[in-house]
C-alpha cells in the first residue's frame, strides 16, 4: 500500500463503512458494537468540551471522508477538513451538498453492491469547508481552537515535521486530539523518520509545546469484505496548547 491506495474504489469502500456506515455494517456481530463509529467517538469522547470557548473553530488534517468534521459541525462554528486524497475529498463534498452518496462496496473476489451512505442527521454541512491538501504544508489558516489528527502520523513521510506544524496550528488553551496506531511501513515514512517507541516519541516532540491531559486506546474496525475486518487499537492523546 501507499499513498495512492487513499484514491481507489476498496480504500473509499473502507472508509466510507467505517464514517457513514450503520453499526451493522461496520461489523458483523452485535457483540462488537462498542467498536463502531470510530469518527463520532473522537469528537464526542476525545475533546473536553467543557473547557472550551464558545463557537470555537476546529481543524481535521486527513479527515478522509469526513464523519468526524460533520459532527465538529454541530459544536463550531466553523470547521476546515483537509485531506491528500482528492476521491476522499469528493466524497465528503457530495455528502456535505447532496446528503448522500451511493457507492461500491467489495462483496468476494471481484462482486460488489452499491450501498447508499448518508449524512447524518442535525448536523450543519455550511459550517464546513472540505480541502484537497497535504498536511505537512498546505495553507490552514490562523491557529484553531481544536485540532483532530487521527490516524495521520504513520502515513506522512515525516511524522516529526507533521507534529511541529500541529503544534502551530493551535491556538493558546486550544485542544490536540491526535491518535494512531503507529504502523510505520516504508511505503509511507522512510525508515529514518519513523518514531519509535511511538507513544514516547510523540510525547517528547509535544510536550514543548503542548500539556497531556489523557491518553487512552480509542479502538476501530475497518470492514474489508464481509468476511475479513482490520482491527486496529490506536493510541489516542488529547493535549492542550501552553500560553
Ligand atoms: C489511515 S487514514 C485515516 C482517516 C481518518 N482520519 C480516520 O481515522 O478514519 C489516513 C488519511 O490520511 C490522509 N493522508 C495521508 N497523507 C496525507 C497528507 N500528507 N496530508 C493530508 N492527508 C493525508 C489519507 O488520504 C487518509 O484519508
Amino acid at each position: 500500500m501507499s499513498v495512492a491506495f487513499y484514491e481507489t474504489g476498496p480504500a473509499l469502500a473502507q472508509y466510507l463503512v467505517l464514517h457513514y456506515g450503520p453499526p451493522g455494517w461496520q461489523l458483523p456481530s452485535e457483540a462488537f458494537q462498542v467498536l463502531a463509529d470510530f469518527p463520532v467517538r473522537c469528537v464526542r469522547e476525545g475533546f473536553r468540551w467543557e473547557e472550551l470557548p464558545p463557537d470555537p473553530h476546529a481543524l481535521e488534517l486527513g479527515c478522509s471522508v469526513g464523519r468526524s468534521c460533520f459532527e465538529l459541525s454541530r459544536r463550531c462554528r466553523r470547521v476546515v477538513g483537509l485531506d491528500r486524497s482528492e476521491a476522499f475529498i469528493q466524497a465528503a463534498r457530495l455528502l456535505q451538498t447532496d446528503g448522500f452518496l451511493r457507492s461500491a462496496v467489495p462483496l468476494e473476489g471481484d462482486r460488489t453492491e452499491e450501498w447508499l451512505f448518508s449524512r447524518p442527521p442535525g448536523v450543519r454541512p455550511e459550517r464546513i469547508a472540505f480541502e484537497v491538501g497535504d498536511a505537512l504544508s498546505a495553507p490552514c489558516g490562523d491557529p484553531v481552537d481544536l485540532l483532530l489528527a487521527a490516524n495521520l502520523l504513520d502515513r506522512v513521510p515525516d511524522p516529526a515535521a507533521l507534529l511541529r506544524r500541529c503544534s502551530s496550528l493551535v491556538r493558546p488553551g486550544g485542544q490536540f486530539l491526535l491518535t494512531s496506531p503507529f504502523t510505520w511501513l516504508p511505503e509511507y515514512t522512510p525508515r529514518p523518520h519513523w518514531l519509535l517507541p511511538g507513544s514516547e516519541r510523540v510525547a517528547a516532540l509535544l510536550e514543548p509545546y503542548f500539556t497531556l491531559l489523557r491518553r487512552w486506546d480509542l479502538p476501530l474496525v475497518l470492514r474489508e469484505h464481509p468476511r475479513k475486518f482490520q482491527w486496529c487499537l490506536p493510541e489516542a492523546t488529547l493535549w492542550r496548547k501552553k500560553a
